[in-house]
C-alpha cells in the first residue's frame, strides 16, 4: 500500500485506540511528521486527509461498522456478528468473571414482551414483562418494540431468565424495579433502569404457583437477595431512591459489567450488614463499567466477601469510590480513577471502621491509573490466597480503560449490522 495510505491507517488506529499513553502518541506523531514530509510534502493536503479519515471513521463508528475488536473481551465475543439478532442466545457464552456461568434463559424458548403495562401484580397479563419473568421454565425474554415500563410493584424474577433489550429502547422507570431473590441464572442486558421508587405493602406474584405479601421495598434499580449466577451487562442505571445495584444475604457468583451509572448517591452495596457473616461467600466482579456524572459514593461499598474491581472508568465521585467494612477483600486492578477537584475527596477508598475491625483488611491496587490527585490506601496482605479468591479475569492495562468502557451502558444495536 502507498505511504499515504499507511499514514492514514496509522492515524485511524491511533484514533481507534483512543489515545494510549502520551509517550506513544508523541512517538507516532513524530514519525508521521517526518514520513509526511517525505511522502506528501504538503502539510495542508495531509491535514485535510487526516481530518477526512477521522470524520469517516467517526461516521462509520456511529453506523456500528467499526465497533468490533475493541479489546473488550465480553463485547468482542458477540458484537461483531451482524446477525446478532438471529443468534441472541450466543450472548450467554460471553460472560466472564465470577458470574461467568450464568446461562439465563439460554436453554428455553423466546418470550416476546408486547405490552408495557403492569396492571395486576398478582395475575399479570400474557405479553407483559411480569408474566414473562415469573414463569418456571427457562425463557429468553425480548421486546417487540420500544417501551417504557412503569412497574406498580417489584418485578420478582424466577430462575433461568434473560432479559435482552438489544435492538429496542426499553426503560424500566418511575416505579418499582427488579428483584432477584433466592433465584439463580439471571442475565440482564440492555435496559435503561431509572427513577425507581419504594413500593410494597401489596401482594405480588413470584411464580405461577405462588404469590405473597411484600413489605416496602427500598427503591433499588436491581436488588439481588440470596441470588447466584447473575450477569448484569450493558445497562444504564440512574437516579433511584435506594441503590442502583445491591447484592446481599449470601448472594454470589455475580458479574456486573459494561454498565453506565450516573446521577445517584449510594451506587452499589455488596454485603448486607457487618454482622451478617454469611456474606463471606460473596464473590463479585465489577468490570468495564463507567461510573459517571452525578455519582457520590459506594462504587461499590463492600462487606465480608471477595470483590474484583477491574478495568472500570471512574470519572465522577463526590465522597469516595470504593468503600467497605467488616474485612472485605478488594482487588482493584487496571482501573482509571479521576479524583474530583475537592481536596478532601481525593481518596479512592473509604474504610467504615466499626468496633472489632482493625485496619488489616486486604485491599490492594495494582496497575490502577490515578488522576487529579486520586490515591488508593492499600492495607493487609500483599499477596496470597486471599487475592486468589478475588481474582476473576485478567486485567488489561489502565491505559486502555477509555477504549474498553467507551460503549458502557445501553448499546444502540441495529438489525443486520454488527452492534
Ligand atoms: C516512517 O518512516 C520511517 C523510515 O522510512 C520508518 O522506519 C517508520 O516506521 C515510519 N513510520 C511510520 C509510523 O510508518
Ligand atoms: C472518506 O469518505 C469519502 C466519502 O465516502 C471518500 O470519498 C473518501 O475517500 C474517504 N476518505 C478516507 C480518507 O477514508
Ligand atoms: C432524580 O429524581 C428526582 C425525584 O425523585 C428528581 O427530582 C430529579 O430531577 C431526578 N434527577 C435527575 C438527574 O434526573
Amino acid at each position: 500500500m502507498s505511504i499515504t495510505l499507511r499514514l492514514l491507517t496509522i492515524f485511524i488506529s491511533i484514533l481507534l485506540a483512543n489515545v494510549v499513553s502520551s509517550g506513544e502518541v508523541k512517538h507516532e506523531l513524530k514519525s508521521l511528521v517526518s514520513n509526511s514530509t517525505m511522502a506528501v510534502g504538503d502539510p495542508e493536503v495531509m491535514a485535510s486527509k487526516v481530518h477526512m479519515s477521522i470524520r469517516n471513521s467517526t461516521e462509520r463508528r456511529k453506523l456500528g461498522y467499526l465497533s468490533c475488536g475493541t479489546g473488550n473481551p465480553i463485547d468482542d465475543c458477540w458484537r461483531c456478528d451482524q446477525n446478532w439478532q438471529r443468534h441472541r442466545k450466543r450472548l450467554a457464552e460471553c460472560a466472564i468473571g465470577f458470574g461467568h456461568s450464568a446461562v439465563g434463559g439460554r436453554d428455553g424458548k423466546y418470550y416476546i414482551v408486547t405490552n408495557p403495562n403492569d396492571d395486576d401484580a398478582v395475575n399479570p397479563q400474557p405479553g407483559t414483562l411480569r408474566h414473562a419473568v415469573i414463569q418456571d421454565e427457562p425463557l429468553w425474554i425480548v421486546f417487540k418494540r420500544d417501551m417504557v415500563i412503569t412497574l406498580k410493584q417489584e418485578l420478582i424474577m424466577n430462575s433461568f431468565k434473560t432479559i435482552d433489550a438489544r435492538g429496542v429502547n426499553v426503560h424500566i422507570a418511575n416505579g418499582a424495579c427488579i428483584t432477584i431473590q433466592y433465584v439463580t441464572n439471571i442475565i440482564i442486558h440492555g435496559l435503561h433502569i431509572h427513577d425507581c421508587k419504594p413500593t410494597g405493602n401489596a401482594m405480588v406474584r413470584s411464580s405461577p404457583s405462588h404469590y405473597g405479601w411484600r413489605t416496602m421495598a427500598d427503591g433499588d434499580a436491581i436488588s439481588i437477595f440470596g441470588g447466584s449466577h447473575i450477569w448484569i451487562d450493558h445497562n444504564s442505571l440512574s437516579n433511584c431512591t435506594d441503590g442502583l445495584i445491591d447484592a446481599v444475604i449470601g448472594s454470589t457468583a455475580i458479574t456486573i459489567s459494561n454498565n453506565l451509572f450516573t446521577h445517584h448517591n449510594e451506587v452499589m452495596l455488596l454485603g448486607h450488614s457487618d454482622s451478617y457473616t454469611r456474606d463471606k461467600v460473596m464473590q463479585v466482579t465489577v468490570a468495564y463499567n463507567h461510573f459517571g456524572e452525578g455519582l457520590v459514593q459506594r462504587m461499590p461499598r463492600c462487606r465480608h466477601g471477595y470483590f474484583h474491581v477491574v478495568n472500570n472508568d471512574y470519572t465522577h465521585w463526590e465522597m469516595y469510590a470504593i468503600g467497605g467494612s467488616a474485612n472485605p477483600t478488594i482487588n482493584s486492578q487496571g482501573n482509571r480513577y479521576l479524583a474530583p477537584d475537592d481536596p478532601n475527596a481525593k481518596q479512592v477508598t473509604k474504610r467504615v471502621i466499626s468496633p472489632g475491625n482493625s485496619d488489616d483488611w486486604n485491599w490492594r491496587s495494582e496497575g490502577d491509573l490515578m488522576l487529579n490527585g486520586a490515591y488508593f490506601t492499600p492495607s493487609g496482605a500483599e499477596a496470597g490466597d486471599k487475592y486468589a479468591k478475588a481474582l476473576s479475569l485478567s486485567a488489561k492495562p489502565s491505559s486502555v480503560v477509555a477504549t474498553l468502557t467507551s460503549d458502557a451502558g445501553v448499546l444502540t444495536c441495529i438489525r443486520g449490522r454488527p452492534c
